[in-house]
């Protein structure tokens, strides 16, 4: 017996099992709005995003923090790290991963490319 794909939309539009998400490259600054050693907030398509320029190298987390939600744009950039202004939790700029209490869960990240001197996100389209 020859083994057959499923058929597509099974259980019609509403079927999660093949919902595909779409993403995207949204310019949200530009590189000159965003010096070394700085961070600024930026909406994209729905996602508040925190970006960072760490020497010259952009990142960009979700803006709020996992611990109770305070915007990360609020806090300080630590060495590679950002701290929360509410409860100081700390966060790796790079990986979003938590590095210090009260929050336990990581950031979301979001790839970023340059373009000229725009900043461009990739974020999940509605
Ligand atoms: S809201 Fe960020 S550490 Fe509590």
């Amino acid at each position: 017996m020859v083994p057959q794909c499923p058929p597509i939309a099974m259980g019609g539009l509403g079927d999660a099992r093949y919902h595909v998400r779409m993403s995207e490259f949204i310019k949200v600054c530009s590189a000159s709005e965003l010096p070394d050693g700085s961070m600024k907030c930026v909406q994209a398509s729905g996602h508040r995003i925190a970006l960072y320029n760490l020497d010259g190298e952009y990142f960009a987390t979700q803006e709020s923090c996992t611990h109770a939600e305070a915007s990360l744009c609020d806090g300080e950039i630590s060495g590679d790290e950002v701290v929360c202004p509410l409860h100081f939790a700390t966060f790796d700029i790079r990986t979003g991963e938590c590095t210090g209490p009260p929050a336990y869960e990581d950031l979301q990240t979001y790839p970023i490319k340059v373009e000229g001197d725009d900043i461009l996100v990739q974020v999940e389209m509605p």
